[in-house]
């Protein structure tokens, strides 16, 4: 099989906003307890954060991350996440049935951002709550006032502000498993004033309001256009959600659901748009895909877990090859999108649903969608090209016409280095690539790092870590993607 690729230099889709490859913690499972945060664990560090994980997180380059929620954050009262320790009340955790000790609040995650070299992008309770409590929450992370709680903050032992930039409007507000979840009137309203308060306190922030949780879901369109037509003039970004299952089993339709995302996004892209023109705006919304993975592995394990205890097991997807393969290709869409998508967040980073695992008290390790992840954070950054390919399609389900090689090119800031994501999704036969990598005349392939494996439903563990990891293939006179594989191959100039 044959691939034909064309990029030009100055053809460009858009600059790649970094925020891109964001990421997501959750107070959900062992994503901070016995995640991120375990004082007892023989890497902690002053502050009870784990260094094995913060070593694998800085290798992901994350540079935003959501928190603390997620369906988590619509049941959560933040001023039980600040100050003395020993005086943070344990509470029932509506959301996922657990128990909430509060050991960790923004207090210590802001402080674990910092040292993992990311920012938090800071999720408001609207469901229990409303502008009240987000105002209250903008002015203790980011005012230097001689005010309550900004004041608060200093007693807390924190002089300076935070200064979070990035705020979600709630979380997943129409789905009926969320706590308070709302009709788009009641969130439109609800969201606007809440808006509003939260840049009277802080003008520099910039808002992200939800979306629907989904494209299943039953008011996806109207959701969105109502919520804009209410917060319009005070948001910056609008979210999306999507996880992808392979409940089927039917890995050439799994490998395809990437053309579901591109879907979303553009569907979503025409609503914000149907807004704006409807307002006469001159404002363009942008996307901030702020869930997105595969999810599914977990399920049955999920229903065993005992109801109300800390830091249960949950939502640990044990992640095969195929599952890596598909997140090459959703990598790739957000690239494809960057015109638009300005803020995105793989769900999660720790334990839930996440990249990297650990054992509470041992191991750290990566799972197999850490390294698509880890390569196009690395060096999909500066620009994305407008890529053409040309290549063989299938037929998957209702999805027509999809190509067997899904690609994109970005070149760097300074211009230095051109890379070829590519994921060649037959799982038989190998394919040839043809380049025309066009202005680029004066540069040469130094590396072609793939992701290859022959069993589709391998997964790494603390016991075999790296039975699926990163090759460096011989750079030859073609360059050949294997059948079923994830590709990088980076360009420098001459
Ligand atoms: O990421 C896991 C959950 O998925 C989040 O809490 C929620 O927002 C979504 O439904």
């Amino acid at each position: 099989m044959k691939a034909k690729i064309t990029a030009r230099k100055g053809n460009v889709i858009s600059k790649i906003d970094d925020r891109i490859y964001g990421s997501f913690i959750e107070h959900l499972g062992r994503a901070v307890y016995g995640g991120i945060y375990e004082p007892t664990h023989p890497t902690a560090d002053d502050k009870g954060f784990r260094k094995d994980v913060m070593e694998l997180v800085k290798q992901l380059k994350v540079p935003v991350v959501r928190y603390p929620g997620g369906n988590f954050v619509s049941g959560y009262n933040w001023e039980d996440g600040i100050g003395d320790k020993s005086r943070r009340p344990r509470k029932m955790e509506l959301a996922w049935s657990s128990v909430e000790t509060n050991e960790v609040g923004i207090d210590e995650f802001q402080e674990w951002t910092k040292r993992a070299g990311a920012s938090v992008m800071m999720a408001v309770n609207l469901g229990t709550r409303g502008p009240d409590e987000a105002r209250n929450l903008v002015e203790y992370c980011n005012s230097e006032t001689d005010t309550y709680y900004a004041n608060l903050r200093r007693e807390n032992g924190f002089e300076k502000p935070f200064g979070i930039k990035l705020w979600c409007l709630g979380n997943e507000m129409d789905g009926p498993w969320q706590i308070c979840s709302k009709t788009p009137e009641e969130y439109g309203r609800t969201a606007y004033e809440t808006a509003k308060v939260m840049k009277m306190v802080d003008p520099s922030i910039e808002l992200v309001v939800c979306g629907s949780s989904g494209m299943g879901m039953p008011l996806w369109g109207e959701w969105e256009r109502t919520v804009l037509r209410h917060t319009y003039d005070h948001v910056e970004y609008l979210s999306l959600h999507s996880y992808y299952n392979n409940f089927a089993n039917d890995t050439p339709l799994f490998l395809a659901q990437s053309l579901n995302m591109d879907k979303f996004i553009k569907k979503t892209i025409a609503f914000c748009d149907e807004i704006k023109a409807e307002k006469r705006s001159n404002k363009t919304i942008y996307l901030s895909f702020d869930e997105w993975n595969v999810w599914f592995h977990s399920g049955e394990k999920d229903q065993k877990v005992k109801r109300w205890s800390v830091a249960p097991p949950l939502l640990e997807d044990e992640y095969t090859f195929e599952d890596a393969l598909l997140v090459g290709c959703l990598l790739i869409t957000l690239l494809k999108n960057a015109d638009r998508v300005k803020i995105a967040c793989l769900a999660q980073l720790v334990n839930v649903i996440a990249p990297i695992m650990t054992e509470t008290g041992g191991a750290a390790w990566a799972q197999t969608i850490f390294y698509p992840f880890l390569h196009a954070s690395t060096h999909g950054r500066g620009t994305a090209l407008t890529t053409a390919c040309e290549c063989g399609t299938y037929s998957a389900g209702d999805l027509q016409a999809v190509p067997y090689v899904e690609t994109i090119a970005t070149l760097s800031e300074d211009e230095n280095s051109l890379t070829v994501f590519a994921v060649n999704r037959s799982l038989c036969e190998a394919c040839t690539l043809d380049l025309r990598l066009e202005g680029f005349e004066d540069y040469h392939a130094v590396s072609h790092t793939a992701l290859e494996c022959d069993d589709l439903k391998a997964i790494n563990t603390a016991e075999n870590p790296y039975a699926v990891s990163p090759i460096e293939k011989p750079l030859g006179d073609e360059i050949v993607l294997a059948p079923k594989s994830w590709n990088v191959i980076v360009f420098e100039k001459n």
